[in-house]
């Protein structure tokens, strides 16, 4: 096992980077799946091969979910059975917004969620560093924080005017295809002083924020990062981050507050935001860390205070990131004291574990919801559409508050309730799944992603075509449900559909479990082809229990259209069940 000390000295000798990181070999490529069967040798040197598979599998996953010109990039395109696209976005602005990624299995780019994205993937760069480091994929979480900001900042192309959507969210659901014919027109919607999103504009501008922190370690204080930074180092790319995370903050601080959905309206139900104090607060906090300014420190306590935002029980999600608040003040107080004294405020340490620790205890002692039979955190109800995502993201949460619990036996009692979850997800459940795409052989092979797919046939996505002709290796889908059953149904968005958010957390997980000299994940202990397919059938918010199963129409529905053109039965086809796909409404874990 390495010592955390051994791991801050390869790091120390580690070259620093002035600009892209360009991969020191080959490009890093996910091995077959077979390989998830192949113990790590013991005794056998260097980081752990199969989380390392992991990390760098999860980092291809936002490859494979990239938009636009994908010859552009540090390294080039790793997707082979990705094509260009959409280089016309933002066209009916005047504007180039091609480029960012797809949100989910479908193709519209959403810059709320996303931000909730970006914010995680740079938080995870920023604290477990040497993990990325010490298995090379340092240059693959560059290439993918790149391709994100360099998006966004497309989207903010003036102070206060911010793109939130790209994409019409009807045309984009009821499409079932390739990535060579998406649906036009494909609108642009942005936020402005007139239509104002307070939590658009500070989503974005706390990632930005953690962003260029994850750019320039400098601007952090390690000591209280649960490890180190990776060996990113671009402060002219900081900069920029920085001043963009500043405008928008500063917008959001002096413009009457509402939601973008509130706002724009026509963007329709892909997410419907319900408040913006949270990111509000996260934003003014992780600008605090950035800037080392006490009156970002000020807004986020006053911001805490004013809309009373102790005691949240819910998920960290895209519409609730009130627990990264708790963590981050902790992370704050001890690395930044200077912050809350600036502000004439007393730097309360204690009083941050109190908040944080009282979240975690209410999780680990089951009040949340309670688990699956076999243990997997479930939030109720904000995981009846996505098990694995409120659990991934509460992982890293715990896993990088660990050290600064108040005793010992609470860092190991969160470190150990951690890999509980982590073993879950990797395999050790009634499902015998490592749920990650391309892992390990009972990983699941019809995540709903309509590129990887193959299919276009909307009348039958479950089956059409049977396999999918592409491995999106590191998707991980939506997940199991409350049963802990999982059926890898390809037409089922709840439990089979990737997205950017699921997975945002996830190399973070991986990162510190190779610097902390893990040994092998879960599913290296299961043989192959032992996935247990349930002997009932879904129900769920894709396939309600009592509705017939859609992967067909009804005869009569087709006789009913027969008269029709192909094109009308394909639309039927997608009335039936795609316009369900995947809809975030208002989310219950957000309230108290
Ligand atoms: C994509 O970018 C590459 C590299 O800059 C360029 O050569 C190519 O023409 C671009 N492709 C399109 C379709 O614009
Ligand atoms: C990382 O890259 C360096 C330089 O190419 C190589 O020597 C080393 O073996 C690589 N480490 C891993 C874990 O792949
Ligand atoms: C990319 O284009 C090729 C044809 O050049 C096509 O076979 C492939 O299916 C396309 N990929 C997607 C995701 O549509
Ligand atoms: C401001 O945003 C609204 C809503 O998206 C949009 O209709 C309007 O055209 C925008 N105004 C400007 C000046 O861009
Ligand atoms: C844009 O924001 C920056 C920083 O907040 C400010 O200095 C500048 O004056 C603003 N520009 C306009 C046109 O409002
Ligand atoms: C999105 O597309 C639908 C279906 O074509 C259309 O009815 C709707 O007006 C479009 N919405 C916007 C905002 O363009
Ligand atoms: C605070 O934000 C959350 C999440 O966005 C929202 O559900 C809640 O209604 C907001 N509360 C207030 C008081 O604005
Ligand atoms: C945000 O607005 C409040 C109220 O106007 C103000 O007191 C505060 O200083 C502003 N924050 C920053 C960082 O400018
Ligand atoms: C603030 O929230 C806590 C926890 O939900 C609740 O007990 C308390 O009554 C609230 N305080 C106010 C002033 O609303
Ligand atoms: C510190 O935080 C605790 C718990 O939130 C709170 O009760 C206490 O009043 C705070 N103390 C100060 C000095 O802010
Ligand atoms: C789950 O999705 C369904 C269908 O889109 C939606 O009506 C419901 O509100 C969602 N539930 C939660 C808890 O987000
Ligand atoms: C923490 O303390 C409790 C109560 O004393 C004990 O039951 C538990 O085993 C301890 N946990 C760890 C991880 O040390």
């Amino acid at each position: 096992m390495l010592s955390l000390a051994v791991v801050g000295a390869l790091v120390a000798l580690a070259p620093l980077s002035a600009a892209q990181v360009k991969p020191s070999g080959p490009v890093w490529m996910p091995p077959p799946a077979t390989e998830g069967l192949v113990a790590a040798a013991a005794g056998s040197s260097g980081p752990n091969k199969q989380w390392t598979n992991a990390l760098g599998n999860s980092l291809y996953f936002y490859d494979a979910q990239r938009s636009g010109n994908l010859s552009l990039g540090t390294y080039g395109n790793r997707v082979s059975w990705r094509n260009t696209t959409l280089l016309g976005d933002g066209s009916d602005w005047g504007l180039d917004l091609s480029g960012g990624f797809h949100d989910a299995g479908d193709y519209i780019k959403c810059t709320y969620p996303f931000g909730f994205t970006m914010f995680a993937l740079s938080w995870g760069a920023l604290s477990f560093g040497p993990g990325f480091d010490l298995s090379n994929q340092t240059a693959y979480m560059d290439g993918t924080l790149r391709w994100g900001f360099d998006w966004l900042i497309k989207a903010h192309p003036s102070n206060d005017t911010l793109f939130v959507q790209v994409g019409n969210t009807t045309l984009d659901n009821d499409y079932w295809g390739g990535d060579l014919n998406i649906p036009l027109p494909r609108p642009a919607f942005p936020v402005n002083r007139t239509h104002p999103g307070t939590d658009v504009w500070t989503s974005t501008a706390a990632a930005f924020a953690m962003g260029a922190m994850a750019y320039d370690g400098g601007l952090w204080n390690t000591s209280a990062a649960a490890l180190a930074p990776t060996s990113l180092q671009d402060a002219n790319y900081s900069a920029t981050l920085l001043n963009h995370a500043k405008t928008l903050y500063d917008v959001a601080n002096t413009t009457t507050k509402a939601t973008f959905s509130d706002s724009v309206p026509e963007i329709g139900d892909a997410y419907v935001s319900t408040g913006w104090n949270d990111t509000l607060a996260v934003a003014a906090l992780s600008l605090a860390a950035a800037t080392n300014d006490s009156a970002y420190y000020a807004d986020a306590y006053n911001t805490y205070v004013k809309y009373n935002m102790t005691a949240y029980r819910g998920a960290w999600c895209w519409e609730g990131r009130t627990p990264a608040l708790y963590v981050l003040f902790a992370e704050i107080a001890t690395a930044r004291p200077n912050l809350a004294a600036g502000a004439g405020l007393a730097n309360n340490l204690t009083g941050w574990q109190t908040e944080a620790e009282a979240y975690f205890d209410y999780i680990v002692a089951g009040n949340n919801g309670g688990t699956t039979p076999a243990g997997l955190v479930y939030y109720s109800p904000y995981s009846d559409n996505n098990t694995l995502q409120p659990v991934i993201a509460l992982i890293h949460l715990m896993l990088r508050y660990a050290p600064l619990a108040s005793s010992a036996n609470k860092t190991a009692t969160y470190r150990a309730f951690a890999d509980t979850q982590i073993d879950y997800i990797l395999g050790k459940n009634p499902m015998n799944r490592p749920y990650m795409v391309g892992l390990h052989p009972n990983s699941p092979k019809n995540p709903q992603t309509a590129p990887a797919s193959g299919g276009d046939n909307v009348l039958d996505v479950r089956n059409d075509p049977p396999t999918e002709p592409y491995i999106i290796y590191g998707a991980i889908p939506g997940g199991p449900l409350k049963s802990d059953e999982f059926w890898d149904y390809r037409d089922d968005w709840v439990q089979s559909e990737p997205a950017l958010d699921y997975s945002s957390s996830f190399p973070a997980i991986a990162a510190y479990k190779i610097a902390t000299g893990a040994s092998d994940p879960y599913y290296v202990k299961l043989a192959a082809d032992t996935a247990v397919i349930p002997s009932d059938q879904p129900c769920d918010n894709a396939l309600p229990c009592d509705a017939p199963k859609k992967k067909k129409l009804s005869g009569g529905a087709i006789a009913g259209i027969v008269v029709g053109s192909v094109v009308g039965v394909a639309l039927i086809g997608a009335l039936a069940w795609l316009v369900a796909r995947r809809r975030r409404s208002s989310n219950p874990a957000a309230t108290k």
